[in-house]
């Protein structure tokens, strides 16, 4: 049993509206009380505004899915840490794998967006993980080390402020999760990165990714080392959200 305070958050990806996010935020205030585990949701940048007045005064963080590596200036297109801030921003994703995939983002860029959140005195979700193709050539240590020795070497003394979310990529969005026992081996090993850097390790959440729903949080979230859940499809039904917030209370 895994002690520590859970934390829950909810990727919605490209995902929403005005109006199903006013009946999703209301449904997941109405059901979630005053939860035993640290609650986010990260919402499209242009429903910060929208989600930020949803959740005020609940115990629903507000995060985004990626920040620029930039402070401000000519990149079209992109939000500075400074801007997600503005917006009341708690967390932000970076390097996420669909950000790493199909946008080209490299560790370097990676490490260089969770400086510029911690800067910002948000708090980076670093997400790392291996492709189906790294597992089965039996990388995924190698592959999740080198994504996480990239941001740990960049944000020096900060390490411990960080959260990590190890998201296996050929288990996200594809109903397919990582066992318990395969997840908890990767979390130890990153653990162990962490406690290497930093004397805190223990205080930073790693947190599971990758098809986590309703029937199977609660068994990864009993792993030692599994600190909560990054949950994509299955934050976007509040029953489910829901679910799997009061798994994380009880495990
Ligand atoms: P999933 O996504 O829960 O839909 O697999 C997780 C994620 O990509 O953060």
């Amino acid at each position: 049993m895994n002690q520590k305070r859970k934390l829950i958050a909810g990727n919605w990806k490209m995902n929403g509206s005005l109006d199903a996010n006013a009946a999703l935020l209301q449904a997941l205030r109405e059901g979630v009380g005053t939860p035993a585990c640290a609650v986010a949701v990260a919402v499209p940048a242009p429903y910060l505004a929208q989600v930020q007045s949803l959740a005020d005064g609940s115990p629903i963080a507000l995060a985004a899915q990626d920040v620029s590596q930039h402070d401000s200036g000519a990149f079209t297109g992109e939000v500075s840490a400074g801007m997600l801030r503005d917006f009341g921003a708690r967390y932000v994703l970076v390097g996420h794998s669909e950000r790493r995939q199909y946008h080209g983002e490299t560790d370097a860029v990676v490490a260089a967006k969770a400086q510029k959140a911690l800067a910002a005195g948000i708090t980076p979700i670093v997400c790392v993980g291996e492709t189906l193709q790294e597992r089965e050539d039996g990388q995924t240590e190698s592959v999740v080390k080198r994504q996480l020795a990239a941001v740990i070497h960049a944000v020096g003394h900060c390490v411990s402020e960080l959260v990590v979310a190890y998201e296996p990529v050929w288990a996200i969005g594809t109903g397919r999760t990582a066992t318990p026992e395969q997840a908890q081996q990767v979390h130890a090993v990153l653990r162990a990165q962490l406690a290497a850097a930093t004397e805190r390790a223990d205080k930073v959440p790693l947190l599971y990714g990758g098809s986590m729903n309703a029937a199977n949080a609660a068994q990864l979230l009993a792993q030692p080392d599994i600190d909560g859940g990054l949950v994509g499809g299955a934050s976007l039904k509040a029953q489910d959200f829901l679910q799997i917030i009061a798994a994380a209370q009880s495990a």
